[in-house]
């Protein structure tokens, strides 16, 4: 049988950063789920670093939850892949939600969507963590994030770097609290907001 697990470079080199920064901002316990999966590697790594915790992976694109829920074998913690897309109106209600790397690559319908399912799935004062490329201040941070933004931006014109400006905004007017802001390696950064 053909192995369905697919694999994404980058989760190798920002798994232990950002799970160096997660450690920091999730709950003790509690459900985690994970909006935008994408291949779940990052869905097995944190569910075998975190046994506390309950891993949920979800996915937009039904193709990619066999490879899922095949990275999570053997891993108690963590519950079969979901399909969800950040726009459905109905998420799971969770300790925690994050999601990495998905709303430069995605309409910005994506973020709104997942500021507003977020808000109706945390608790008060639980936090929604975006990990990332943003730009600041009008400005892209770095040299290498501007050429970035452009082969996204020719590859679909509805994608791109976002303001971090307006996506605190996005969350704001969803009832979070502005954003701890924590710079990670090459020029990506965390969001947590907490829902307050
Ligand atoms: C660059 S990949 C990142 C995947 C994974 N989080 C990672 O870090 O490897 C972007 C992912 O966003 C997903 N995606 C795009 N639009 C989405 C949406 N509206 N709702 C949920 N997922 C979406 C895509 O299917 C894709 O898996």
């Amino acid at each position: 049988m053909t192995d369905p697990r697919r694999h994404a470079p980058a989760t190798l080199r920002n798994r232990e950063p950002l799970l160096v920064t997660l450690r920091r901002h999730l709950p003790a316990t509690g459900l985690l789920l994970e909006i935008a999966s994408g291949t779940g590697e990052h869905a097995a790594f944190l569910a075998a670093a975190l046994p506390h915790l309950t891993l949920q992976p979800t996915e937009r694109d039904p193709d990619a939850l066999p490879g899922i829920d095949a990275w999570c074998t053997g891993l108690p913690n963590c519950r079969p892949a979901l399909r969800l897309d950040a726009t459905a109106p109905r998420w799971p209600a969770a300790a925690a939600v994050l999601c990495v790397n998905m709303i430069h690559i995605a309409p910005w319908a994506a973020t709104l969507g997942l500021m507003r399912g977020a808000a109706a799935s945390l608790p008060v004062g639980g936090p929604l963590i975006l990990y990332g490329p943003f730009r600041r201040g009008g400005a892209h941070t770095a040299p290498g994030n501007a050429v970035f933004d452009a082969e996204l931006r020719a590859r679909d014109p509805a994608w791109g770097l976002r303001d971090l400006e307006a996506v605190a905004e996005a969350a704001a007017a969803q009832g979070f609290a502005p954003p701890i802001v924590e710079p990670m390696p090459a020029n990506n950064l965390t969001l947590v907001f907490h829902r307050s």
